[in-house]
């Protein structure tokens, strides 16, 4: 049986710094490398050198990792390839949930088997990612041989691998961002208005918090659609236009975007065309086009 391949990581940020920790207590053999000298977890090491100069590490990988910032990844498969430190018997895969394989274009001569890994959870504090991984999926694509080693890892960390076509990330990825950065966006923005409300900014958040739990809770036994509660749900229209009367412009813009594609959960859950006909013109948007659940 072939013994778990040294996996090589570029880029010490969150992702990279949290993922590396996270295999290194897997059993694996894992190597770091950064441009700059910064403190790294035990049992971590982090080698550094200039951006142009692939980590002395590399022909001792056999997957190598690049955990760079999105728009970084391009550039850096460029200098990797320009020193041809890669070849055909690594694995090189990057983390982005944006973008595919060919991110990593400048390696293709390489022969390399070249794909993606990301994993559909958030990675802030790299000491907690094991335990954050463990159960997350994680989205695969790339070259067979690329796809497989990701699938290993995903799998030495307890993460849910799925395969995902390459011009399927951007859309993939603009619902993880809704999922989770703009749920934060949605809740500021709620915190503000119960400030603006009377409450301390303190209170605003202490008083949205159960609320909140509430909410995940409930997400966390049902879908969105049966989830889903309040006035657009209800059809309560004269709740619909007192919010409107009470908010900035720029709110209202929030609140009517975000008020239709709820009407379109409604709708699917069984509102008659009038009522939401009636919640769309309160809004002051058109009536979304409905899929029915049926
Ligand atoms: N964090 C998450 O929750 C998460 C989850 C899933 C996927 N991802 C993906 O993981 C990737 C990294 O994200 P992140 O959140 O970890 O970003 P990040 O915290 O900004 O870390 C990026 C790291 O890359 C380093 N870096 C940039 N260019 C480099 C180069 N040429 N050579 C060596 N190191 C270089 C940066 O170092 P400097 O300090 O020198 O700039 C920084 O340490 C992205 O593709 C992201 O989409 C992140």
């Amino acid at each position: 049986m072939r013994g778990l391949p040294v996996v090589g990581i570029i880029g010490p940020g969150r992702a990279g710094v949290g993922l590396a920790l996270a295999l290194a207590r897997a059993g694996y053999d894992v190597r770091l490398h950064g441009r700059r000298k910064k403190p790294v977890p035990k049992p971590l090491a982090l080698t550094v050198g200039p951006e142009h100069q692939p980590p002395a590490w590399i022909p001792q990988a056999g997957v190598v990792i690049l955990a760079v910032r999105d728009d970084a990844i391009g550039p850096l498969a460029d200098a990797l390839a320009r020193a041809g430190a890669i070849h055909a018997e690594h694995v090189v895969l990057h983390l982005s949930g944006a973008l595919g394989q060919e991110a990593l274009g400048a390696l293709v001569g390489s022969r390399a088997a070249l794909g993606s890994l990301h994993p559909l959870q958030t990675v802030s504090d790299p000491e907690r990612a094991g335990d954050r991984l463990k159960g997350a999926w994680a989205a695969v694509e790339g070259m067979p041989r690329a796809v497989q080693a990701a699938e290993q890892l995903a799998q030495s960390l307890g993460m849910h691998a799925f395969r995902i076509a390459s011009k399927a990330k951007a859309i993939y990825h603009a619902g993880a961002v809704f999922a989770s950065n703009y749920c934060v966006v949605v809740e500021a923005v709620a915190q503000r208005l119960l400030r603006h409300a009377g409450l301390s900014d303190a209170d605003a958040w202490r008083a949205l918090r159960p609320l909140v739990e509430g909410t995940l809770e409930n997400l966390s036994r049902q879908a969105p659609l049966e989830a889903l509660t309040g006035p657009v749900a209800r059809g309560d229209r004269a709740t619909i236009r007192r919010h409107l009367e009470a908010l900035t412009h720029d709110d209202a813009v929030l609140y009517r975007a975000l008020g239709r594609a709820a009407l379109e959960l409604a709708q699917k859950q069984g509102m008659d065309e009038t009522t939401a006909a009636q919640v769309a013109a309160e809004l002051g948007t058109d009536l979304p086009p409905v899929m029915r659940k049926t």
